[in-house]
């Protein structure tokens, strides 16, 4: 089973990851992950995970006060996406994502789709790597009508690691 975890405190990476759970075309599980403790995400899988960027460049405060150390990804497939503001934040943009993509790598997760950091504008972010967004990146307050378009041809990279 699939899970789709997210973490969001004004609700737009929850309405992205509904958005991407309805549309992902396979069977999944979505939940917040203030109701989940490493036991459970470690029951998925394979794991796409969402988090919000908060404070200067950090991890959304539900994500923050989880206990990574906890989880048991190792091999695992595993997609991550954040959402930003590439505007008033341009110098961090969606940095969680990429805190985000280190805690799963340390442990033990295969990431996939990453994503073109083309089409968008920002200064710095710690999400991208090597040219690139570690996952999707999303900024629901300047570019909300991207989002969906955006979620939807992410779906089509990635649904072939999730099949
Ligand atoms: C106080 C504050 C700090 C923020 N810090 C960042 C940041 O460092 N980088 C970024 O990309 N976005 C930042 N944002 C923008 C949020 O990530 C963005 O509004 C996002 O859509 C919130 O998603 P959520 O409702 O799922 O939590 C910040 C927003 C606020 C209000």
């Amino acid at each position: 089973m699939i899970g789709i975890i997210f973490g969001s405190s004004m609700g737009n990476t929850e309405e992205a990851a509904k958005f991407l759970s309805e549309n992902l075309g396979l069977e999944n599980e979505l939940l917040n992950v203030s109701d989940c403790d490493a036991d459970k995400i470690n029951s998925f899988d394979k794991l796409i995970l969402g988090t919000s960027t908060w404070g200067s460049g950090d991890l959304q405060d539900d994500w923050d006060a989880f206990d990574f150390e906890g989880l048991e990804l190792g091999g695992k497939t595993v997609a991550v996406f954040g959402m930003g503001d590439s505007e008033s934040y341009s110098d961090e943009f969606c940095n969680a994502m990429g805190k985000l993509y280190d805690h799963v790598v340390k442990q033990g997760g295969k990431v996939v789709g990453s994503v073109s950091t083309d089409g968008y504008s920002f200064d710095s972010s710690e999400s991208v790597r090597d040219g690139k967004f570690v996952g999707l990146a999303l900024d629901a307050d300047n570019e909300s009508d991207q989002t969906e378009p955006r979620i939807l041809a992410w779906i089509e990279q990635i649904k072939p690691n999730f099949a």
